[in-house]
């Protein structure tokens, strides 16, 4: 059998950018820079991306198109048979399914939004609804709808499900966005959210530094899916030479643009209704988007659905690009069919969505800590496998198909992925785990 490859020249740049826009742009990047000072955190994070993000994902292409596999494939695959590679590969499978089960959850508020939108439920009090929603029994119900719908797509298989449920999405979720913004600058005091978020906080940069290090790091991978075999799947069904150092720049490009919007439509909407920034937690965006719409009427209902159905399908983009890491590497590894991967693996993941949708401090251990830390770690990894493991054969792949460019930043790539990104990385998780447990 012949393993499938995307089917158009944009197929793979499509699904990679669908799998790094979602509710990390929309949902959590404004949350964690609420909770993190910030323009301060923005200006950090902004650097993080460009630093350590697409190098990151040069070294997911890279680990991906070379071996054509699964993560624990790749990984046991490149490394001629080491169990100890396989083993992290398994690890960074394993972090996929522990995210899935929170996105669900938080997909799951969406769908009860959108339908909400319809009803007109939040709009009689958009700031405590949140709160009346978010966790508990009907919580959960609502997330395993949005899994029914990630496992169907799933189920279709790569060149069906994954390629086509992109192409609508990134364009419907920018013009919204934008639209969206020009709206919100017509209400007063929407500029002070605008200060908040971008006017450059170097003091709070100085004394916060490693306070917030490790949460724009673990933002940083989370947004653009890196360090937990995602991209290295998507890329290995690349069939055609296309220039990796391109397409990562192009996709980190894309998805910071669309973060970027959702900041600047949540904080001025905020600021402008009078609704504190911090303690919004995760809640930010539907509050403050939710209280918008509350203030239109029957016109505000049309576009609370459309709003948060455009955000779904941004999300169901990723989600499928998170179940499909154990199911391939199911089928791949252990011989199960496509139905039999996708069917455990849902189900799998039902009871991380239910311990999540239950409890508001686990999910926060999901959505938070497990990231900042299993994530970087992923991805300390497959750079020490890239720089040490491939070496040379990393730069050979890395230049296939590159620009002159691409191809003169070739080298450097090399060594920084080798040595001084995974250094940093660990240096964050191991900050992050003493102030934890401190
Ligand atoms: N990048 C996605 C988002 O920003 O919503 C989330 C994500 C998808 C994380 C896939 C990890 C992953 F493997
Ligand atoms: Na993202």
């Amino acid at each position: 059998m012949t393993r499938e490859t995307w089917k158009t020249q944009v197929g793979f740049i499509l699904a990679a950018v669908g799998s790094a826009v979602g509710l990390g742009n929309v949902w959590r990047f404004p949350w964690m820079t609420a909770n993190n000072g910030g323009s301060a955190f923005l200006l950090l994070y902004l650097c993080i991306i460009v630093l350590v993000g697409v190098p990151g994902l040069l070294g997911a292409f890279v680990i991906g198109r070379r071996s054509k596999r699964n993560p624990v494939g790749a990984l046991r695959s490149l490394s001629g048979g080491s169990r100890l590679w396989g083993a992290f590969g398994l690890l960074a499978v394993c972090t996929t399914v522990l995210l899935v089960s929170f996105y669900t959850v938080v997909g799951g508020w969406f769908v009860r939004y959108t339908a909400a939108s319809i009803t007109g439920g939040y709009f009689a009090d958009p700031g405590a609804y949140f709160g009346s929603v978010n966790y508990g029994l009907p919580a959960f119900g609502f997330a395993l709808l949005f899994l029914a719908a990630t496992a169907v797509i799933v189920y279709g298989g790569v060149e069906r499900g994954i390629e086509r449920a992109t192409k609508l999405m990134m364009p419907a979720i920018v013009v919204f966005l934008i639209a969206l913004i020009a709206w919100t600058f017509t209400r007063p005091g929407s500029m002070d959210g605008l200060t908040f978020f971008l006017s450059p906080d170097l003091a709070y940069l100085r004394t916060h530094f490693l306070d917030i290090l490790p949460a724009a790091v673990g933002q940083a991978m989370f947004t653009l899916s890196v360090g937990t075999g995602t991209m290295i799947t998507y890329a290995s069904y690349l069939g055609e030479e296309r220039s990796l150092p391109f397409d990562a720049t192009t996709i980190a490009v894309l998805n910071t643009a669309v973060g970027v919007l959702a900041g600047l439509l949540v904080f001025p909407l905020l600021f402008s209704f009078g609704l504190d920034v911090g303690s919004g937690g995760p809640g930010a965006i539907f509050v403050s988007v939710a209280s918008a719409f509350s203030t239109l009427g029957l016109f505000g209902r049309v576009l609370g659905v459309v709003f948060f159905a455009v955000v779904l399908l941004a999300a169901l983009s990723s989600s499928i690009s998170m179940l499909e890491i154990p199911v391939a590497y199911l089928v791949d590894e252990r011989d199960f069919s496509r139905g039999r991967a996708t069917g455990v693996m849902a189900g799998v993941v039902a009871v991380g969505a239910a311990v999540c949708a239950l409890d508001a401090s686990v999910f926060s251990l999901f959505a938070d800590t497990l990231v900042n830390l299993l994530m970087p770690t992923g991805l300390a990894g497959f750079l020490l496998f890239v720089g040490w493991v491939l070496g040379k054969n990393a730069l050979s792949e890395y230049e296939a198909g590159a620009g002159p460019l691409g191809r003169a930043l070739g080298s450097p790539w090399l060594l920084f992925v080798g040595v001084p990104i995974p250094i940093f990385l660990l240096f964050t998780v191991i900050s992050r785990l003493l102030s934890t447990l401190g």
